[in-house]
């Protein structure tokens, strides 16, 4: 016992000196016009956006380092932009993060669970974890290791199938997590779909008639940097690309050919949007690319899962219109909302339905638009809740959003059967 608690107090300790460079840093609500919103999102750290009312007003949360607070402060004073303070201190909500993490994994442990809705787990850890689905299952999941991350991790993900893949009438369903590496809560989300697919299953007819492929951890390299080094960390980490030495990783969802390179926000290897060197330059959303063309004829619904906002966006994000299909987008994405919401939380927004850019913002390259646009014909972008928390969701809420996440998604699957049987 006197071990272990040496060793939690390490990785404590450790813990403390990792979040330094956050130290004193500030979180503030901000609001004003969209477009000038948008556009600090290459300059400053933006972390989150949403629109404000009807009014073309757009809020966001924003990070500000002590030495520039000043300065931005009073360009949002000269600019009209309102602003709010909503944290003191990022480095202190890292840190009780951590010790939460710490405490929770060790009660999983003393209970004998490989894993539990109550923590996060490394990258390391959820590999493990999908081998041995397959391992359990083999009847049910296959998992695929189709290429290593810039890094050289796995990238793994698994295909749900009764019927090997082989049934060419069942239709797929495609899902991704955390893509956007600090999005943590994504990835307990698509871990989740599984288990209540292959393990703990809730509708037969959802394992029985459709065909599932589930991308649970896609950027791993992103994903350990901000576990080790930086919690705010959104990217990839690849250094392919020009300036990549002072400016390193790609903006994941932002890296699809579909009006890639057209917005110069997205040009500048800083900005956190960055889209990369070229369309489809990260060996990551590589991985997402084949899994799509590979299931092409027969895909019915692709969501990527992301933090925070609970919303569920649909395309053109480039240019706001609708596709053809937009009333079935909409209608799909209003029955998952209404499902979530059910079971949400008091405290959380109700879920949001719409166009991307009309809900939050212009954006190219996303995965969103880009499956659309190739012919999966229900593809949506999902912003989880994060409540006050925003990326950095405590791990007692992971159960409650795996289980409303579920039932919303669940509920797109049986749109699916409804529509395409
Ligand atoms: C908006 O973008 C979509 C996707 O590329 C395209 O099909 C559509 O024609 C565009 N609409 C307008 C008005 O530009």
């Amino acid at each position: 016992m006197a071990r272990s608690l040496v060793a939690v107090l390490l990785l404590v300790a450790l813990a403390h000196a990792r979040h330094e460079k956050y130290e004193g840093h500030q979180l503030y609500s901000i609001w004003g016009p969209s477009q000038e919103i948008a556009d600090l999102d290459a300059k400053l750290d933006i972390l989150s956006a949403k629109a404000a009312s009807a009014s073309g007003q757009l809020e966001a949360l924003l990070r500000l380092a002590p030495e520039e607070k000043e300065a931005w402060l009073q360009y949002f004073d000269t600019k009209n932009i309102g602003y709010k303070l909503m944290a003191e201190n990022l480095a202190d909500i890292f840190r009780e993060e951590d010790v939460k993490i710490q405490k929770s994994k060790a009660n999983a442990k003393r209970n004998g669970r490989s894993i539990s809705w109550d923590t996060y787990y490394n990258a390391e850890e959820i590999n493990e974890h999908l081998d041995e689905l397959g391992r359990k299952y083999p009847d049910l999941v296959t998992v695929i290791n189709p290429a290593l991350s810039y890094e050289g991790r796995q990238i793994k993900y698994v295909r749900i199938s009764t019927s090997r893949f082989e049934d060419l009438r069942k239709r797929v369903i495609i899902i991704d997590a955390a893509v956007h590496a600090r999005e943590w809560v994504t990835t307990p989300v698509a871990l989740y779909i599984i288990d209540q697919l292959v393990a703990n299953i809730a509708d037969n007819r959802l394992t029985e008639q459709l065909d599932w492929v589930i991308i649970p951890m896609a950027n791993p390299d992103g994903y350990e940097y901000t576990i080790n080094e930086d919690r705010l960390w959104r990217k990839t980490r690849s250094k392919a690309h020009e300036g990549a030495e002072e400016c390193p990783g790609v903006d994941g969802n932002r890296n699809f050919d579909h009006h890639w390179g057209t917005r110069p926000e997205s040009a500048d290897p800083c900005s956190l949007i960055y889209e990369g060197p070229s369309a489809f330059s990260e060996p990551e959303i590589r991985v997402i690319r084949d899994v799509v063309n590979q299931h092409l004829d027969r895909a019915a619904l692709y969501i990527s899962l992301h933090s925070y906002g609970n919303m569920l966006l649909y395309a053109w994000g480039n240019n706001g219109t609708l596709p053809s299909n937009g009333l079935s987008l909409h209608l799909a994405g209003v029955q998952m909302a209404t499902a979530i919401d059910k079971l949400k939380l008091d405290k959380a927004e109700h879920y949001i339905v719409g166009n991307a850019a009309s809900v939050l913002y212009y954006s190219t390259g996303t995965s969103r638009d880009w499956t659309r646009a190739v012919g999966i014909p229900l593809t949506y972008t999902m912003e989880l809740p994060g409540y006050e928390y925003l990326f950095v969701v405590p791990p007692e809420y992971i159960k409650q959003i795996v289980t409303e996440s579920w039932a919303g998604i669940a509920e797109g699957a049986r749109y699916v059967l409804s529509i395409y049987n």
